[in-house]
């Protein structure tokens, strides 16, 4: 399988070289609600890294910052050595580019086909031709499994097979990192373990940076080189998983990992 993402060397910003998000002191409020303060968070280049934690600990909100569907209150965000975060509207869209991500709930565009739904922002957004967005949406699709749904809405595939196609989306814009919120969360059971092969899949055979918040440590622990625990807007604990599962030093994240397996 081949899935080309547009890695490039950092061209400005003090970040290391194979840094490629950064988030330094990072406070995010809603009303009197302090939902991240003060974090600090860096993943590199081709890793992949996962965020545990309960729920309501702030995982969606970083990864929304991420992509810039919300602001922070303070702090600095860095992608690949450029400023995503404070930065001006022309070079956060740059930065964006950089950066794919696949929401619980699918989020694909429902009155368009799957094949609209993977030409749509390579064609507006990066300004590929018709046929080459089509070309490598169709490349996507089969990689997938979902060559023969082209032409079908999303809204009469499967939880799983939409899912799959808000993955093709996402990759379709060759991004250098992937962001993954609870991607199997709101799927019927027995459709989960086709989404999380295809991850797996992309996680080994690609060089694509990934944050995946998730619930399922069985995928957390084989596609992870780094496992954070994150309780109440802080990273509680960070480690390889043969650590954070198998002999973790915090109590709040023994009694999490107990409560979910
Ligand atoms: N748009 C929003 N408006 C108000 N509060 C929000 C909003 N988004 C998230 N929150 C609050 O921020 C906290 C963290 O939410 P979230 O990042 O979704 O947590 P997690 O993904 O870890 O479950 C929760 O208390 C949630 O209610
Ligand atoms: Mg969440």
């Amino acid at each position: 399988m081949s899935v080309e993402t547009s890695k490039q060397p950092a061209v400005s910003g003090t970040a290391s070289p194979t840094e490629l998000i950064r988030l330094e002191g990072v406070t995010k409020r809603f009303g009197d609600n302090t939902v991240l303060d003060g974090l600090d968070l860096s993943v590199d280049t081709g890793r992949h890294v996962t965020l545990i934690g309960p729920s309501g600990s702030g995982k969606t909100t970083i990864l929304r910052l991420l992509m810039t569907l919300a602001k922070p209150d303070a702090g600095t965000i860095t992608v690949d050595g450029q400023r995503l975060f404070p930065a001006p509207e022309k070079e956060v869209r740059e930065v964006r580019k950089k950066i794919g991500m696949v929401f619980q709930q699918f989020n694909l565009f429902p009155n368009m086909s799957v094949l609209r739904n993977l030409t749509e922002a390579p064609v507006r957004v990066l300004g590929l031709s018709k046929d080459e967005a089509e070309e490598r949406a169709r490349e996507l699709l089969d990689l997938v499994g979902l060559a023969d749904k082209c032409d079908a809405r999303p809204t009469r595939l499967s939880g799983g097979q939409q899912q799959r196609v808000a993955v093709a989306r996402a990759l379709a814009m060759r991004p250098q990192v992937l962001l993954l919120d609870e991607v199997t969360s709101a799927l019927d059971p027995e459709l989960v373990a086709g989404v999380l092969d295809l991850l797996r899949d992309i996680a080994r055979s690609t060089d694509i940076t990934m944050l995946c918040v998730t619930h399922e440590m069985g995928f957390a622990r084989d596609i992870s080189d780094q496992v954070l625990m994150f309780d109440a807007g802080r990273v509680i604990e960070a480690g390889p998983p043969e650590k954070i599962f198998g002999d973790p030093e915090q109590e709040r994240t023994r009694d999490f990992i107990s409560a979910v397996l």
